[in-house]
């Protein structure tokens, strides 16, 4: 029998013991379900026909229950169509607009971690994607290796090397869901290995506490200044194992000195245990070369992570990690665990856009581009903020400004807010506020290069107000 398109099987158990009615029983087992929004605004409803057969009465019995809620406002109907969930008083029906709507909306998106999404290349992507149907066996289709396609496994193994000076063979690598997953993955690889104390940069991204924390880690929090991670507080804490952004430290920007370089090397090596890399935005260089991975200086130490997210989108959600070998098993078989692996035609497409050059060609586009964002919002600040301190700059799509008054920076990101600026204090990514600093992140991912001067007099007027 035609069911109404996008209609749904209702659950409806009918008591034939019981005195009430079939059809009030019916009604209001509908009418929980729209209260309880397990029937949500516009779903259609089963035909009469239909849900008389499945529940074994007459078709009378329905066409009287739904009228019942037709008149009483849970459903609607044009008439001819099957009748569908009314939007009840109060319900808005959209997903929340919480923290992950949050992103829409702003006159100046500052945001520090975000690419321009508008520079996705689409074209490229569909090509790839096509390339990926036409060309994957059946077996591709199937349960695939957890850790990854090989394809994607190979084209990493290589970009990596010649990208990053990251020494690796394809088996060592694992597909993950963006970074973040990468990084969850080597937190509990390692405390599946006997780490109990993680060294986290203070301050770092959320996601790495989290992850830390979920992981069973005792986070170990270690200053970073603006050589990055500070080796004397690491040499002098009790961590075993700790995790960097060597190339632009996040959120401060600082980049890891050779000294420390050096020095953090030499620490994993003698303490036998991980070092975790997170190279989250090294593609984006503005002083020359960015320097190597640390992971080519150590492959047997340190466990090193990358992601598609500011090269591509993060709506991609394909990160990777290198695990040295002895973990790889280990890392292996949890990530099968969690979800049992990647989507596998986007790891085919990504690996043909890598293959072809078609990635690091869009990398080039988009540095190039990041490059006069970043240049003009520099400029801007400079002839309308001239005392503001920047530091960070060097590469990814932020730098750090220090307000270099007695200013709250989570107001002023408040503030900002308000004005529909959209700017994050670097205060709050601490592990405990410091009231002695203040210091606001700048992201030029979003901000067009002809849109910095007015950016930069909106939040000179916030600054000035607070
Ligand atoms: C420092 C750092 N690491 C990792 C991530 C996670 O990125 P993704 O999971 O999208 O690859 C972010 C997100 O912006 C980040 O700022």
């Amino acid at each position: 029998m035609a069911r109404p398109r996008g209609s749904v099987d209702l659950p409806i158990t009918l008591d034939r013991e019981a005195g009430a009615p079939l059809r009030e029983q019916i009604a209001e087992q509908v009418r929980a379900a729209v209260r309880e929004r397990r029937l949500r605004p516009g779903v259609a409803l089963p035909a009469t026909r239909r849900l008389a057969t499945d529940l074994g009465v007459s078709r009378g019995v329905v066409v009287e229950a739904y009228a019942d809620l037709l008149s009483q406002g849970f459903l609607v109907t044009n008439g001819r169509s099957a009748p569908r969930v009314a939007r009840l008083p109060g319900a808005s029906g959209k997903a929340s607009d919480g923290q992950h709507g949050r992103r829409a909306g702003y006159r100046f998106d500052l945001a520090p971690e975000v690419p321009d999404v508008g520079m996705f290349p689409r074209r490229e992507w569909l090509r790839s994607l096509h390339f990926a149907l036409e060309t994957a066996p059946d077996q591709a289709l199937d349960y695939g290796d957890p850790r990854g396609t090989t394809q994607l496994r190979e084209a990493l193994a290589d970009y990596l090397g010649r990208t990053r000076g990251v020494i690796a063979e394809p088996s060592q690598i694992i597909v993950c869901q963006g970074s973040i997953q990468a990084i969850d993955l080597a937190c509990r690889t390692l405390a599946a290995d006997g780490v109990d104390r993680l060294a986290l940069e203070d301050p770092c991204a959320h996601g790495i506490r989290h992850a830390c924390r979920y992981a069973g880690l005792q986070a170990v929090d270690t200053p970073v200044d603006e050589h990055g991670l500070s080796l004397e507080q690491l040499l002098a804490g009790s961590a075993q194992a700790t995790i960097v952004s060597p190339v632009h430290q996040f959120p401060t920007g600082a980049a890891l000195s050779s000294a420390r370089r050096r020095e953090l090397v030499k620490w994993v090596t003698a303490q036998g245990t991980a070092l975790v890399e997170d190279d989250y935005d090294a593609e984006y260089s503005f002083a020359g070369q960015a320097p190597p991975a640390l992971q080519g200086a150590a492959p047997d130490r340190v466990i090193y992570i990358g992601s598609a997210s500011k090269a591509l989108a993060p709506a991609i959600r394909l990160g990777w990690a290198v695990f040295p070998k002895r973990l790889t098993g280990a890392a292996g078989e949890l990530k099968e665990a969690l979800d049992g692996g990647s989507p596998a035609l986007e790891q085919i497409a990504l690996a043909q856009m890598i293959a072809q050059s078609t990635y690091e060609h869009h990398i080039r586009r988009a540095r190039a581009e990041y490059g006069r964002r970043r240049f003009a919002l520099l400029e801007a600040l400079a002839r309308r903020l001239p005392w503001a301190r920047v530091s960070g700059a060097d590469a990814g799509l932020h730098f750090a400004m220090q307000l270099g008054r007695a200013v709250d920076s989570a107001m002023i990101e408040s503030h900002a807010a308000r004005r529909h600026i959209r700017v994050r204090a670097l205060e709050s990514f601490l592990a405990a506020r410091s009231p002695q600093t203040s210091t606001l992140l700048l992201g030029y991912g979003r901000l067009p290069a002809s849109s910095a001067g007015a950016a930069v007099e909106a939040l000179a007027d916030v600054l000035s107000a607070a």
